[in-house]
């Protein structure tokens, strides 16, 4: 099911999108860019990123469309009762296979009709395996209660879940993230890839169950919600792997890696000044990140305008090395890094972003290795991508460095720029 890793993942992160990976209080998305720097950057190699959401997969692209989301390795929806894999989301037959036992959708249809309390969500948002509703926060124990024996009585074994002080899904006993991760664990372990470490992220009621699966460490951001609290204190009040991080959203994600020492903790963002890099370890990954955010902040004026660093990112390029430029034209790499002289601080002022997503790199010598990823801008209202095909050289005397060889790149499939010309790499 995960070819690309042949070892079991380092981390296993698996998050709940809506005001845990993304923070609907936040326009800059600035937790969110810090957690894929650190992603892409210390991660994204031998780690397993899983997304757990509530969202169908229409809401769900919707949302990958607003905000500056990395790509996971495995995706979650609809409350646990869909499962797909890799960027194409091929899924997971087997799982539906289990859910369709003992599910009876019309019978939970037919008995919630008859609820006047109950409001159907959009069409969207009904699933094979998930039936969904509103309800106000002051009628939603009773008609859980009412309907659970209801459900009862008719035989039907379902799971009713309360979420986010509105929502109200109904789902298939086994369904649910908490079950569909630990479907996921029993398959890794099956094939003698349990993750090292799993971590759980949420803010919800549908995430309460991410919670119980046993050995995972558990992070409930700050801005979780009073019913999370809630079964966190009547269920698992003892418990030294979960904690309430007392920052929001993934910048939570971010301080329960380290509490728990999960591994680097360090996000690029949070460092301002490279040259005495607190990096800790230098690899093919973590300079890309680097050379980007350094990108962003040239252009925003957010570093020095100081020929010094030009000269360095210069130094890191062959002197032969080429860019080829998604509208085809080639220019010599050194060339491409003297452009940016012109560019600085045109952003300044303005919503700017750049960020890397599925940074992986193979090794094809010695010291050289093959990196591809996708690369993002986010200018004004405006998002634009290429795919990148670099290769890099990794020498390692004393101090390791890269030296930029060749560079590729490729207008991703509709996200073409309008205007070239300010696409500098
Ligand atoms: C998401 C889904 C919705 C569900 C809610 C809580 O918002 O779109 O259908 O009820 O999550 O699970
Ligand atoms: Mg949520």
């Amino acid at each position: 099911m995960m070819k690309r890793l042949n070892a079991p993942a380092r981390l296993m992160i698996v998050s709940d999108l809506d005001h845990t990976m993304v923070d609907h209080h936040d326009p800059e998305n600035m937790s969110l860019l810090r957690f894929n720097a650190l992603w892409e950057a210390c991660y994204r190699h031998d780690s397993l990123l899983v997304f757990s959401t509530g969202r169908s997969r229409t809401l769900y692209k919707q949302l990958r469309k607003e905000k500056p989301m990395l790509t996971p390795d495995i995706t979650i929806m609809s409350v646990g009762t869909e499962i797909t894999y890799g960027t194409s989301m091929v899924p997971d037959d087997g799982w539906v296979e289990v859910l369709n036992q003992k599910w009876d959708r019309n019978t939970v249809t037919e008995e919630t009709s008859k609820f006047s309390e109950l409001t159907l969500q959009s069409e969207t948002e009904q699933r094979p395996h998930k039936v969904s509703f509103y309800v106000d926060k002051d009628k939603a124990q009773d008609v859980t209660k009412a309907l659970s024996e209801i459900f009862a009585k008719r035989g039907l074994d379902v799971k009713i879940i309360y979420s986010g002080g509105m929502d109200l899904d109904i789902l298939p006993q086994g369904a649910g993230k908490g079950q569909a991760l630990a479907y996921l664990h029993k398959k890794f372990k099956a094939e003698g890839k349990l993750p090292t470490n799993t971590l759980v992220c949420g803010d919800s009621g549908n995430d309460a169950e991410l919670f119980s699966i046993p050995d995972v460490h558990g992070v409930m951001v700050s801005n979780a919600q009073e019913e999370l609290l809630q079964w966190h204190a009547e269920n698992a009040k003892g418990n030294p792997k979960i904690i309430h991080a007392t920052e929001r959203c993934a910048a939570g994600i971010i301080q329960a890696i380290g509490h728990f020492n999960l591994g680097p903790n360090t996000s690029p963002r949070d460092i301002t000044n490279f040259s005495d890099s607190e990096l800790e370890n230098v690899s093919a990954s973590s300079e890309i990140v680097k050379f980007f955010l350094f990108y962003e902040r040239w252009r925003r004026a957010e570093v020095e305008n100081c020929e010094i660093y030009l000269a360095s990112v210069k130094a890191d390029c062959d002197a032969s090395g080429i860019l080829v430029h998604p509208s085809g034209a080639e220019l010599p790499l050194c060339g491409a890094i003297t452009g940016m002289r012109n560019y600085y601080g045109d952003k300044q002022g303005q919503q700017f972003r750049v960020w890397v997503d599925r940074v992986l790199s193979t090794q094809t010598g010695l010291d050289t290795w093959l990196v591809k990823f996708n690369k993002w801008e986010l200018s004004g209202d405006e998002q634009q991508g290429c795919v990148i095909t670099c290769i890099i050289n990794m020498k390692k005397d004393g101090v390791s460095r890269a030296t930029y060889m060749h560079v590729h790149e490729t207008w991703l499939e509709g996200s073409g720029a309008k205007d070239q010309s300010t696409w500098l790499f």
